[in-house]
């Protein structure tokens, strides 16, 4: 677990200015966001500030607009979306560092909230200088890193900093890595792990990293299938990344070695298009999948199977769907198989943690999401977790 200060270690700081990296990277659909799951997450943190007496800055970026002014790509675009969720005015300050943020300064009395601008509009910040950093680091008094989600890059707002100002992990960041250290840094035993999604080729360092420390990994969505075809079955016209069937068989050999059980279904939900409900609909034993099918979800029989699974373990962390879950009824075995996660954890027997934008949305879908235990607002940074890099975001919060 790595050691980290928080809002707790905290003196006085009333009067302060508090440098506080955010993500703000919301996904927008004509003009406003549509999901400010990021914006209440870091509420906490934002709002304690205020409550402290800090004058608090808020960092962030908002898409990739490589180093230059992007109109698009002003944080002033979520600047109401902000506001909205903590319930306050905040002024947006269209600099990161100069005379306009310190007059900004001037004018912000204790408690209030500046909105700077999208960081990524200068190079320095991905470039991770050491001058941008100082530059920004010169009106603040301390910072304060409340973005996982952004901790996968090492970048100036979410690691220069840290080296330049006191650092404290804001009260998101800490409750992911707690969630996070409970789920693989020191589970209780047996772990799970489903880990779901098209391709092989995203997930390999997820899945030779996994193999290591859960007792079961459960693959789904394509991936399975990629796995099957190594096995020697023939999936048709599934998804399938042939070229990978030597990676696949080395994964499963390492799993063996490791005494980790990796499962893949041996009932399937399969088609021959890709469309919702089509008449072609049928569920067959992986080795009766026709030449012109495609595996479209996991069959019941593999979904009960693994439930059975999940009720044996303490401990799951789950990334990627099961099946192609945005179109029905290819959703219903990661429905399924949330539903019994979370009826497990909500009974105690089990700390689930779930990761990535996908994951999210699809157990959003299922209804399931407030009844995991933890649900990662990341998407990358969680990947890169999972594949048991460090951070450098949060290495650079560690004392
Ligand atoms: C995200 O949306 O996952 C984070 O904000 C990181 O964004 P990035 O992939 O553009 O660095």
């Amino acid at each position: 677990m790595s050691h980290f200060k928080t809002l707790d270690d905290l003196g006085d700081v009333t009067g302060k200015v508090a440098l506080l990296r955010v993500d703000l990277n919301l996904p927008m659909k004509d003009g406003s966001a549509t999901d400010v799951t990021r914006v209440e997450a870091a509420k906490p943190t934002i709002l304690e500030l205020c409550d402290k007496g800090a004058k608090v800055l808020l960092l962030a970026h908002f898409g990739r607009p490589r180093g230059q002014r992007h109109s698009t790509m002003s944080t002033s675009f979520v600047q109401g979306d902000v506001e909205e969720v903590l319930g306050k005015e905040i002024m947006f300050i269209p600099e990161v560092m100069g005379p306009v943020v310190e007059q900004a300064v001037g004018i912000l009395r204790d408690g209030d909230i500046g909105l700077l601008d999208n960081v990524r509009f200068w190079p320095g910040e991905e470039a991770n200088d050491p001058d941008f950093a100082r530059g920004i680091a010169a009106i603040g008094d301390f910072y304060v890193n409340d973005a996982f989600s952004a901790a996968h890059r090492a970048h100036a707002t979410t690691e220069g900093l840290a080296h330049l100002l006191p650092a404290y992990a804001g009260r998101a960041m800490e409750a992911e890595l707690k969630a996070l250290d409970a789920a693989l840094g020191n589970p209780e035993q047996p772990v799970a792990a489903v880990v779901g999604g098209a391709k092989v080729s995203t997930k390999l360092d997820v899945l030779q990293n996994l193999v290591g420390r859960v007792q079961h990994l459960i693959i789904g969505g394509g991936m399975a299938n990629t796995f099957l075809a190594a096995r020697g079955v023939d999936v048709g016209q599934s998804l399938c990344e042939h070229d990978l069937a030597g990676t696949a068989r080395t994964i499963m050999d390492e799993a063996d070695h490791a005494g980790c059980t990796v499962h893949l279904p041996y009932d399937v939900v399969v088609a021959q298009q890709f469309a919702a409900n089509p008449p072609s609909l049928r569920t067959c034993n992986v080795h009766e999948v026709a030449s012109n099918e495609m595996i479209l979800d996991i069959g019941p029989q593999a979904v009960e199977a693994l439930g059975d699974v999940l009720k044996t373990c303490r401990t799951l962390v789950w990334n990627g769907p099961l099946g192609a879950f945005e179109t029905e009824p290819f959703d219903a075995a990661t429905v399924a198989l949330a539903k019994t996660a979370a009826a497990l954890t909500q009974d105690g027997s089990l700390t689930s943690v779930a990761g990535g934008g996908d994951t999210v949305a699809a157990l959003a879908h299922a209804g399931v999401k407030d009844d995991f235990t933890f649900v990662s607002t990341a998407g990358g940074a969680f990947l890169e977790w999972m594949e048991g890099k460090e951070l450098p975001g949060v290495a650079a919060l560690n004392s």
